[in-house]
């Protein structure tokens, strides 16, 4: 069970995977004083991240605390972006470690979005055949999100996310001071992971987004810390249970199946969270016509999407058509059917056939999505 050793510190129960996930504020001092306690080898932490946080200078900063209190971090940094979590820039940064010498006693530090965690959690799971590493997600989505589970991996050119490994990173650190620079849209756009926690397991946090809204839009530093420690517990109960997605973890999925057909068919114009934003209701308004989740709900989710400015229409440029070609490739698709993950109240997911994932007849989703224009 997800416990909590402070109030500032849960901890996951992995067996021999098992880390902690440390909140609060300005926590490179936390990180440097805790690569000892750690007890990695820490003869040589790679800090590895993004141009757009270089321009910052946010890693630099943690390199000179680091180096304050006695270590030799180096940095390695990448174009900020989707488009280089590829094949060939893993393999460009598994070579420069190895240009450095770094050994199995490198400890990678992943300091950045959902893409600097994704392929830092896939080159530490690969290089020397496995070195530790530590999340120090930066962006509303990485903390909601990606950077708890241990999910890692690339973007092959037909399928985003599609090589990869479960790798558990060795501490995340969510440092909510962090976000006081993220741009706006994206800022906002990783709201929806911590909205979609709140559908699947916990109206208590569906509440609290509701009611705490303008503090968390002006990044009241206090609202985001209880946000993410409410909405974290969700996402690591369920990780707990189901480390490796064979069931209960597909509910994390929501708004998935739709909004990663819509991400793909956009171009990736629509960032990840306002896909997932879009596809949320999608899969509402699906739940609603077949399991009868209540239709003021509907409503409800939608109208808390829209207070925080995500998107909740299906562009038209993308046709129903389209949308649903992908789905047919999405991951949960069997037997040649969509599978979509439904709520049957705000709280609660629906289990069919043991699974968290239930095919939909086509006209069905089509009539959601018309809906949703
Ligand atoms: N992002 C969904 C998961 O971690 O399973």
């Amino acid at each position: 069970m997800v416990e909590w050793i402070d109030p500032n510190r849960m901890h996951l129960d992995l067996g021999k995977d098992s880390y902690d996930i440390v909140f609060g504020k300005d926590l490179n001092s936390t990180v440097a004083d805790e690569l000892e306690e750690l007890k990695l080898n820490t003869h040589r932490p790679v800090i590895l991240t993004d141009s757009n946080l270089i321009r910052l200078g946010l890693p630099q900063a943690l390199q000179a605390t680091l180096e304050e209190k006695g270590h030799a971090p180096i940095i390695l940094d990448f174009p900020a972006g989707e488009r280089s979590k590829n094949w060939q820039r893993a393999g460009d940064l598994l070579e420069q470690l190895a240009d450095h010498g770094c050994g199995r006693d490198t400890v990678l530090i992943a300091f950045g979005g959902g893409v600097v965690g994704d392929m830092s959690g896939f080159i530490a799971a690969t290089y020397t055949r496995g070195i530790p590493y530590i999340q120090i997600p930066t962006t509303v989505l990485s903390q909601a999100d990606s950077s708890i589970g241990g999910k890692t991996g690339v973007d092959l050119r037909r399928a985003k996310n599609a090589a990869g490994a479960f790798k558990q990173p060795a501490r995340v650190y969510v440092d909510i001071s962090l976000l006081k620079t993220l741009p706006y849209r994206e800022y906002v756009s990783g709201m929806a992971e911590h909205i979609k926690h709140g559908i699947i397991q916990d109206p208590s946090l569906f509440d609290f987004l509701e009611a705490n809204r303008y503090r968390i839009l002006e990044r009241d530093l206090e609202a985001l810390l209880e946000m993410s420690k409410r909405s974290l517990q969700i996402k690591g109960r369920v990780v707990e249970i189901d480390p490796h997605e064979k069931g209960l973890r597909r509910i994390l999925n929501l708004g998935h199946t739709a909004g990663h057909a819509i991400e793909s068919a956009s171009g990736y114009e629509r960032l990840h969270g306002e896909c997932v934003s879009t596809g949320i209701p999608i899969a509402l308004r699906i739940a609603r016509d077949t399991i009868g989740f209540p239709a003021e709900d509907v409503q409800r989710v939608t109208r808390l999407l829209n207070q925080y400015g995500l998107p909740v229409t299906t562009p038209n440029s993308i046709s129903d058509d389209e949308i649903i070609r992908i789905t047919l490739l999405d991951k949960k698709a069997k037997g040649g059917k969509a599978r979509y993950c439904l709520p049957k109240a705000i709280g609660q997911m629906h289990e069919f056939n043991g699974e968290y994932a239930t095919p939909v007849p086509e006209e069905i989703v089509r009539a959601a999505l018309l809906e949703s224009r």
